[in-house]
């Protein structure tokens, strides 16, 4: 088939692929090291998802009341259910409270405690002294925290002179024949040019890919590009199982109502009118961790005592806060609740359902953000020149569950780790890397296969099947039949992809035809999901089996690894988790049972 692209080749020192707060930290970094750096994102950074991120960041402040990272540590190791990397977790919660005071000197503009440090309230599954007492460790710009950090991490860059190449859709990853990444391959939306960028580190930053499932507050953009990119390179993706559902999307609008707004003493109801989450978590009670809330609504839903005509909700309550409390603490989530469910929070509770939230799988790295896959023996070798960041990669800080405001802390800390080993790896101004003979024709082929698509399915319709399968098949509860049954519905649309009809052939503005990409990439990751959760014979976290209702350490204390190839067939393994900190200043937590 004729090509009608025009090609042009870059070349930087690193290459940052995705402009949310994981990927602009890194970019920002590594210019400060003195590195040439080039950031290709598909959308105006300050539209990447991080700017929905509502809640805050945690870090051990210690402002409200007393802190320790180890108290964070120790509450991350047990929110992962003991899946979480223990040395990648103490890394993150020591690191922590240096990430958020140099957001503070960015000019992240935190709300503040009466005499003016950082403000910081309760979130689900933090404690002081070991589970002993409620922590306060999210730091909070009202319930705006990822706008603001997203703005000024922007302009951080800008200030840095980070080489911006926006609105670029990133096709596929560059390999050499020795198994490294040499750069990416993109298409710039607005006219269809192709772009190949050379680079001696490139590093994923493309985000999750809550858009697999039907409700989620995940933006229209998260179809896990860089996790998909992998996959076609042929290393595999880790922990695809483990899928958060918030207890509080609103009902029926998906959008998420932050965890913060019961931190500042919301609660929750069933049907009956009763605080059902003493029953499921004496102590912590509405601030247990998401996935213990989320399965307890779940329960009291299926069982008949949910809210409303149907009884398919639960109500969580703020009319019994201070107003002062709602407007300066909650105003965005108080306007999204007036507009999204028609509520006035100061009167009336919110309709809210566990709605897909955030992916703790995703592309393995260790600590320092190298992508890790298993070779010659060695479970922790790397990919030379390849790194990733934020919710794409799997580092394992979150494990089996993350506990909420540790998303902005995982974003913001191996966003600067990535940009300390680029500095240890690559010598600024060092000769281009060439790129490997027939760099990115795949990726064109790919691309001309996709655009010409002329079958019969729009992708809506097969999106909506795949979403519609993942919500059915792989929600809150799983069991065998479901998951199996998932499977094979997962194969039939995976073969509807060769009667998919793309309606635009030109390259200008062509939506259709990206939509279509993201739908080859979401089909290859619902594969790896569903898969690995029916490999999974245990429940952990947030993968809850049914029929394997209990945590299985013998057997499944290890992470899974799942491959994908271009006829999307999975193939599943294992790697050990690093059950061992980086220091001594911390013993390791061990298993135990997990309860709040
Ligand atoms: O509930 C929230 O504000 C979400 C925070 C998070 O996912 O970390």
């Amino acid at each position: 088939m004729p090509r009608a692209y025009s090609i042009t080749d870059h070349a930087y020192d690193c290459l940052v692929v995705g402009a949310g707060g994981s990927g602009l930290r890194a970019a920002v970094g590594m210019v400060e090291a003195g590195l040439r750096v080039a950031c290709i994102s598909k959308v105006y950074p300050t539209r990447s998802h991080t700017v929905a991120a509502q809640g805050g960041i945690n870090a051990a402040l210690a402002n409200i009341v007393e802190d320790d990272w180890r108290f964070h540590m120790y509450d991350t190791v047990k929110g992962s259910d003991w899946l979480g990397d223990q040395d990648s977790i103490e890394y993150m919660t020591k690191n922590a409270p240096a990430a958020v005071y140099e957001l503070e000197h960015y000019g992240v503009p935190f709300s503040r405690t009466p005499d003016g440090r950082i403000y910081q309230r309760a979130f689900g599954g933090q404690s002081i002294h070991y589970g002993k007492q409620q922590a306060y460790r999210t730091c909070a710009a009202a319930d705006r925290t990822g706008h603001v950090l997203l703005h000024t991490l922007f302009q951080q860059a800008l200030k840095h002179k980070v080489e911006f190449f926006n609105e670029y859709f990133a096709l596929d990853l560059i390999m050499d024949e020795e198994g490294g990444c040499a750069g990416v391959i993109a298409m710039r939306i607005e006219d269809g040019s192709i772009h190949r960028f050379a680079a001696h580190l490139t590093c994923l930053a493309t985000g999750g890919y809550g858009r697999l499932y039907f409700s989620c507050t995940s933006a229209h953009t998260c179809t896990g590009d860089g996790n998909a990119m992998v996959l076609r390179a042929g290393l595999p993706l880790q922990d695809m199982e483990f899928v958060q559902f918030h207890p509080s999307g609103i009902y029926g609008a998906g959008c998420l109502i932050t965890e913060g707004a019961r931190g500042e003493g919301g609660y929750l109801t069933n049907g009956l009118g009763e605080r059902f989450m003493e029953r499921y978590a004496p102590t912590a009670k509405d601030l247990a961790s998401r996935d213990v809330v989320s399965r307890a609504m779940t329960i009291e839903i299926n069982e008949g005592r949910g809210c409303g005509p149907n009884k398919d909700y639960i109500e969580l309550h703020l009319e019994h806060l201070d107003p002062k409390v709602l407007k300066e603490r909650l105003p965005g989530i108080s306007e999204t609740a007036r507009i999204f469910a028609g509520v006035d929070v100061t009167r009336q509770p919110i309709p809210v359902v566990p709605t897909c939230h955030y992916n703790m799988g995703g592309i393995p790295t260790n600590w320092r953000a190298e992508v890790v896959r298993p070779k010659d023996g060695d479970p922790d070798a790397t990919v030379p020149g390849l790194m990733a960041v934020g919710e794409a990669a799997c580092a394992s800080v979150h494990g089996a569950n993350r506990l909420g405001g540790n998303s902005l802390t995982d974003l913001v800390v191996f966003g600067r780790s990535a940009a300390h080993r680029a500095a240890e790896l690559v010598r600024p101004g060092s000769p281009a890397r060439p790129l490997p003979k027939g760099a990115g024709e795949a990726a064109l082929d790919r691309l001309d296969r996709i655009r010409h698509a002329s079958g019969s399915l729009t992708v809506g319709a097969i999106r909506t099947n795949m979403q519609r399968t993942m919500q059915r098949h792989a929600a809150v509860f799983r069991d065998a039949p479901t998951l199996e049954a998932g499977c094979r519905k997962l194969e039939e649309i995976a073969a509807s992809l060769r009667d998919l009809k793309v309606t635009d052939r030109s390259l200008v503005w062509n939506t259709d035809l990206i939509e279509a990409l993201e739908l080859d990439n979401l089909v290859m990751q619902a594969v790896a999901t569903m898969h690995s959760a029916a490999f999974r014979t245990e429940s952990r976290g947030a993968h809850a089996r049914e029929d394997y209702p209990e945590r299985d350490d013998v057997n499944w204390l290890k992470h899974t690894l799942c491959w994908v190839d271009e006829r999307h067939r999975p193939r599943l393994d294992t790697r050990p988790v690093h059950l061992f900190t980086l220091s001594n200043e911390v013993e390791p937590v061990p298993p135990t049972k997990r309860i709040y």
